[in-house]
């Protein structure tokens, strides 16, 4: 139980889901944490519940917020090796499809699900580079590597994810960062309550999930936390799925 010992993380979107999931897992395998979100109470609460662990709220759609976590993990604990960018929205319960999408809806989650990711990024490889590397997560999604109706933005940003993910491999690969994606698939969360709550969003997600269920955040955890330990050592520039075979039909 000590994958990440000793290891600076930092974890955004860590209050719910599958951040808090490896926010725990994290802790269990002896990564000391900074972790962020706009839920101040409940990551709070979670960061007191750790043996080694600070909270700062930050909006992840704000570039200073995201460089002063940065400063934060290097201030506490003095360096940075591993970042999980994995805060995130959805685009509404209903999706209204692309010629009906509200343009601030698009601004929204382009800002908290893509650009996000770019400011963390920027800060947090500027930081390794200093210590002579790291390993970087993403949370993209299946939505990052196929399209779903309706839901442009979410799309749209996801891919993003994974653009820039394996920009930052090849950039900074020499230089001992690595720098790789994870695409969930239909994964009960907040974020999913709404839909697999439903009887007939969770017979539809029955249907086109050859497993015939839906994840744990903690299976999604599990896959951050290999990617970010040492024992990956050679994947770099990977979108790894963790969707019960949903992208293998
Ligand atoms: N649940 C799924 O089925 C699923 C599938 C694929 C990808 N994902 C992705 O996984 C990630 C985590 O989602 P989840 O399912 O755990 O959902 P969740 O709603 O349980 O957790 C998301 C967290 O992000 C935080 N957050 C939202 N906006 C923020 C902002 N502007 N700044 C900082 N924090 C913010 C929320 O407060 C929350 O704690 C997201 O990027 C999501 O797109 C989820």
């Amino acid at each position: 139980m000590n994958e990440l010992q000793d290891k600076v993380a930092l974890i955004t979107g860590a209050a719910s889901g599958i951040g808090r999931a490896a926010a725990l897992r994290f802790a269990e395998e002896g990564a000391r944490l900074v972790l962020a979100d706009i839920d101040e109470k409940a990551g709070k609460a979670l960061a007191a519940a750790l043996p080694a662990a600070v909270f700062q709220r930050c909006d992840v759609s704000k570039h200073e917020q995201c460089s002063a976590l940065v400063e934060l993990a290097e201030k506490t604990y003095g360096r940075l090796d591993i970042a999980f960018n994995n805060a995130g929205i959805s685009d509404g319960p209903i999706p209204p499809g692309t010629l009906d999408y509200p343009l601030e809806l698009w601004d929204r989650v382009i800002a908290i699900n893509l650009s996000s990711v770019f400011y963390c990024l920027r800060a947090q490889v500027r930081s390794m580079l200093k210590t002579g590397g790291g390993s970087i997560v993403n949370t993209a999604s299946i939505a990052g590597q196929i399209a779903f109706a309706g839901v442009p933005g979410y799309v749209a940003a996801k891919h993003g994810v994974v653009g820039l993910t394996k920009t930052v491999a090849v950039e900074y690969a020499a230089q001992g960062i690595r720098c790789n994606a994870i695409a969930p698939g239909f994964i009960e969360t907040a974020m999913t309550k709404d839909v697999l709550g439903a009887e007939q969003g969770r017979q539809m997600m029955q249907m086109a999930v050859p497993a015939g269920r839906a994840g744990e955040a903690r299976e999604i955890a599990d896959l951050a936390l290999w990617l970010a330990s040492d024992r990956a050592s050679y994947v770099n520039g990977a979108l790894m799925a963790a969707d019960g075979g949903f992208l293998a039909r």
